[in-house]
């Protein structure tokens, strides 16, 4: 279909704003935060007609850090998760204003094969694949992807992925029996490493440990520290705990608006907003 004269003038003005996406930044109040891995730019998501399910999101998302993003349900959270690798597009009638920036490339214009295979993925309930043994969930984004691995190769990175969320010594020994026969927290695990396995630069994490009991939990938690190091972490939770014992940064998210971003002791110790204020201390949720 040909686009509106209005819908061009937009593009052009897109494409000339795009040098100055990190002055777009500084008017949003975000704060601290140095050369971010990701720039959500003035990103509104719709999944069909004129309702925009997140409205005008600007937001740097720090590297090699945990970043929470909270907020009442239906608030847009899993929509602005789901924007940053382009998974909300599996709906078909879902369209953006604004865009999404990793490093310097904008992702909307990238192979979304690509970007997932460096922004992964891990959902709310673990979702090891039923019919695959816990070997082959582990490289299943190759399998999939039929990106050929010699054996040597496979066995290294199913175990070094399995060690890296603290599942090797669990299953070592049935690594062939089917993921599914795992505990709820050890399948999660299991969704972790296969994310981890294809090497992604950054791991979206929605509300992966509402499915869970605290002991599982705390691993969970535990781990994602732990991979901080080498990974940048983006967690959706409704947890406020969680978030305020594993983040370094929140948003709080209100209506599709991204309300107050900050650091996660200011934001719980002196949130900005008095909606943010209301949420943390439980008056809606
Ligand atoms: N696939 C979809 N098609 C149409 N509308 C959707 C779809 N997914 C989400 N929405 C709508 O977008 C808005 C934001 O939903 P989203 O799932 O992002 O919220 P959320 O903050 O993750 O909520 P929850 O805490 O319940 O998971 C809601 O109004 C929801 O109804
Ligand atoms: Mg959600």
């Amino acid at each position: 279909m040909e686009s509106t004269v209005l819908e061009k003038k937009e593009v052009e003005v897109k494409i000339k704003a795009q040098p100055n996406k990190i002055n777009n930044m500084m008017q949003n109040p975000i704060e601290n935060i140095e050369s971010p891995i990701i720039n959500i730019d003035q990103l509104s998501v719709s999944y069909g007609g004129d309702k925009y399910s997140i409205n005008d999101v600007s937001a740097g998302i720090a590297k090699n850090k945990i970043t929470a993003i909270m907020g009442p349900s239906g608030c847009g959270k899993s929509t602005l998760l789901r924007a940053i690798n382009r998974m909300h597009e599996l709906n078909p009638d879902t369209h953006n204003k604004g865009t999404v920036y990793l490093g310097e490339e904008d992702i909307y214009k990238m192979n979304p094969i690509l970007l997932r295979r460096k922004i992964g993925m891990v959902f709310q309930r673990p979702n090891p694949f039923p019919t695959m043994s816990i070997y082959d969930n582990v490289i299943a984004g190759y399998l999939l992807n039929g990106i050929k691995l010699k054996r040597r190769e496979k066995d290294e990175i199913v175990e070094k992925s399995l060690r890296e969320v603290g599942l090797w010594s669990e299953v070592k020994d049935s690594l062939h029996n089917k993921g599914t026969f795992l505990s709820g927290g050890q399948q999660q695990r299991l969704c972790i490493a296969r994310a981890l396995a294809y090497t992604p630069e950054i791991i979206l994490l929605d509300e992966p440990t509402s499915a869970l009991d605290p002991i599982a939990t705390a691993k969970i938690e535990d781990l994602l520290v732990k991979l901080k190091k080498d990974f940048t972490i983006v967690l959706v939770t409704h947890n406020m705990s969680q978030a305020a014992r594993i983040s370094d940064y929140s948003m709080f998210m209100y209506l599709g608006e991204l309300v107050e971003y900050g650091k996660t002791k200011q934001m719980f110790t002196m949130p900005k907003d008095k909606r943010t204020e209301e949420y943390l201390t439980g008056k809606f949720g």
